[in-house]
């Protein structure tokens, strides 16, 4: 019912093929569907039954085993209404679609639990991925529920602490890179194709997007059959966008929600090819040879889903946006103190996006949105203390305690 397909030349593969580009023209593959067998499969199926999850999509899944799954419980992630936000910036209804509410605290659980699941029904025993940091934890953690060797590698000081401990603690072989995110993928593409009993677990492998599309259908599903005008998603390699817009498209299909949204992607300033791209009209992104920014999830130059991320926003008719660094901190901050949400940086970016495209008139204020935050906010503990006020340290005494709630003034307290 499904097959590997190149987005360029078309050319298919099975199903059940470790294969990671076209054979012929070199792209890279989305999975494919026989939709008229899918809509008949979906009718004898009571999915809308099952609890909001990946899972219950399994009949949306290229997974022939059910008992093969490998599950942490992942999705069904809140998405939660910001009405105080929404009012600050003059919007008529928004909502954040919260990631880090997933098992290893980001969107890549979605996309691991497929992924790991289809390395298990392959009969494969190691795993591997380049990764920022998220990839790894997840990767790292899913390897371990399905008892797979697994090794990642990470960019050497710049990975967040949070994300660090984790791919430790679940015990997967850390590998730290003298380079940047892009030379260490560019470095497993090339391992994956040499060492071909290592499966690799970057977004390029297409079975991650099909779990990681689930977050539109759940978009759907959450707001009662409907797509939303808008969603805005912070974009790094360029997968989750991709994947988001396939689930959008294929309950389209599917005849589950009449309309599409705009796909809006936003990347760092430091970061940005794709939204570069978008900007000035061009067919193909130009790498970014030293990528920076303090969100350090998204800190990637050569994104290896450009094309399919282009598409997704052309199509849609969206549009793409840079942000600061300082707009990223500062959109942080106003997420968790306004609606109580606190996300890593990266995921900050989709809220300074909204912010920047709402100050330059790029947003009708009566959109239905939907920002998506890709992780939680302990993921990078060192950046949210460094940006906070300090706190207040005083001598363990009630009176002291009340000068610094302003409930006494300082003299009652000396004179104490
Ligand atoms: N937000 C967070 C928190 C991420 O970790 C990532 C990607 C993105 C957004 C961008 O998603 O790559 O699909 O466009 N992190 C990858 C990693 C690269 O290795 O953890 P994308």
């Amino acid at each position: 019912m499904a097959n590997q397909v190149c987005i360029n030349c078309g050319s298919k593969y099975e199903i059940d093929e470790i294969v990671y580009f076209c054979r012929k023209c070199g792209d890279i593959l989305e999975i494919k569907y026989d939709y008229g067998e899918l809509s008949k499969a979906l009718k004898r199926s009571d999915w809308r039954n099952a609890p909001l999850s990946v899972w219950r999509y399994r009949d949306f899944m290229p997974i022939n085993d059910p008992t093969k799954i490998v599950s942490l419980n992942e999705g069904g992630t809140g998405l939660h209404p910001c009405m105080r936000l929404a009012k600050h910036l003059g919007l008529r209804e928004l909502y954040v679609k919260n990631e880090g509410e997933n098992p290893t605290g980001s969107f890549k659980d979605r996309g691991m639990t497929v992924g790991v699941t289809k390395a298990v029904e392959l009969g494969v025993k190691s795993v591997i991925c380049a990764s920022t940091g998220n990839t790894s934890a997840s990767l790292a953690a899913y390897a371990a529920k399905a008892g797979l060797q697994c090794a990642v590698l990470i960019p050497t000081g710049k990975i967040a602490y949070g994300k660090l401990s984790q791919a430790m603690i679940y015990g997967a072989k850390v590998i730290q890179v003298r380079g940047n995110f892009d030379q260490a993928l560019d470095i497993v593409l090339k391992l994956s194709e040499k060492h071909r009993t290592i499966y690799l677990l970057n977004s390029v492998n297409p079975f991650r997007i099909e779990g990681q599309k689930s977050l539109g259908y759940e978009i759907c599903d959450q707001l009662n059959q409907q797509a939303p005008d808008r969603v805005i998603v912070p974009v790094g390699n360029a997968g989750n966008i991709s994947a988001i817009w396939k689930g959008f498209k294929e309950f389209h299909e599917l005849g589950f929600v009449k309309g599409l949204p705009k796909m809006t992607g936003i990347q760092a300033a430091g970061a940005a090819p794709i939204a570069q791209a978008i900007k000035t009209g061009s067919d193909t992104i130009v790498p970014v040879a030293a990528p920076e920014t303090v969100a350090t999830a998204i800190r990637i130059g050569a994104p290896v889903s450009w094309k399919k991320a282009l598409n997704a926003i052309r199509e849609s008719k969206g549009t793409a946006e840079t942000v600061t660094d300082e707009e990223i901190l500062s959109a942080q901050k106003l997420l968790a103190r306004v609606e109580g949400l606190f996300v890593e940086p990266a995921s900050a970016s989709s809220i300074a996006g909204l912010i920047k495209l709402v100050e330059n008139g790029l947003i009708d204020k009566d959109e239905r949105i939907v920002c998506v935050t890709t992780g939680h906010g302990l993921k990078d503990p060192d950046t949210a203390v460094k940006m906070s006020e300090k706190p207040v340290e005083v001598d363990a005494e009630m009176a002291a305690i009340e000068y610094v709630l302003g409930l006494k003034r300082a003299m009652e307290v000396v004179a104490r």
